[in-house]
């Protein structure tokens, strides 16, 4: 059994990708473009590429994508230009979440399989009452009206929560959410709450990408750890940006 990644040539799509090969998984990605990704990929039999635009796949070829796969980890976001944020896909995250569910459930498979997404502490969980300011409430509001990704971040994480839910036979979930993301080399220590604790617009912290693909990889790999945050919306933090 294999764990599918999307988004997987992205920024934390590639950290994602390391840490997983490192904890021994077998890994397929799908990518749009094979070029960007390490020399070192090419080579490891664990890691298996497929050279497709996602939302171009049919129906059938996401029901064979997800067949053998027992976990999906999502690292979609939309390329900061002109093209990604105004152009087609508006709704990237969302609808691929959506088609890979509708596979997932067509193929009725015995266990229920993992689904990870990469959110963002600009999103609320609509489940928890978590407070905002009125300021940072107008800040979002006008982030939906100009910034389709934001948009369609909030309704990626709603469609796991209100339309898979807490109950699906198929389909269980962990919607992660990484404050301000940042690159850095190693793991460092991070913590995970399950609400921010500071203010995504006003108070951002940090959060590195490579710990993002720690924790999400560990969620996968880690039974007690998914049984604590499956179905809920944990927000990830450097510790060292606590301080700050
Ligand atoms: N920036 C922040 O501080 C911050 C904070 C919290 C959360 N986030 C969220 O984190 C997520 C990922 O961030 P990141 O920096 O890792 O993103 P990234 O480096 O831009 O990676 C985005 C990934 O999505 C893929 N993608 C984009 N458009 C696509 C399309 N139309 N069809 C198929 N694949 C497509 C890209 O593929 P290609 O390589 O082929 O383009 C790439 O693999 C985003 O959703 C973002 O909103 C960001």
């Amino acid at each position: 059994m294999t764990i599918l990644v999307v988004g997987a040539s992205g920024a934390t799509g590639r950290q994602l990708i390391e840490q997983l090969l490192i904890q021994g998984h077998n890994v397929k990605a799908v990518v749009r473009s094979p070029e960007k990704l390490p020399a070192s990929w090419k080579s490891n039999e664990r890691l298996k590429i497929i050279v497709a635009s996602l939302l171009d796949m049919s129906d059938k070829e996401m029901m064979e994508l997800t067949l053998d796969c027992h976990s999906i980890a999502s690292c979609l976001g939309h390329n900061i230009n002109w093209k990604g944020i105004y152009g087609q896909s508006r709704k990237l995250v969302v609808d691929a979440a959506r088609r890979l569910c509708n596979a997932i459930e067509a193929n009725k498979p015995e266990s229920p399989i993992k689904y990870v997404l990469m959110n963002t502490t600009g999103n609320r969980n609509g489940d928890l009452n978590e407070p905002i300011s009125f300021a940072q409430k107008c800040v979002i509001g006008l982030l939906r009206l100009l910034l389709p990704p934001h948009v369609d971040n909030e309704q990626a994480a709603d469609y796991f929560r209100t339309q898979v839910g807490q109950n699906n036979q198929f389909i269980e979930w962990v919607t992660v959410r990484p404050d301000g993301l940042i690159d850095e080399d190693q793991v460092t220590d991070y913590v995970i709450h399950p609400s921010p604790i500071r203010s995504a617009i006003f108070n951002a912290g940090k959060t590195s990408r490579i710990n993002v693909g720690n924790f999400m990889a560990n969620l996968i790999s880690d039974g007690n750890l998914w049984n604590k945050w499956k179905g809920r919306m944990p927000v990830i933090y450097n510790k060292s940006s606590l301080n700050n």
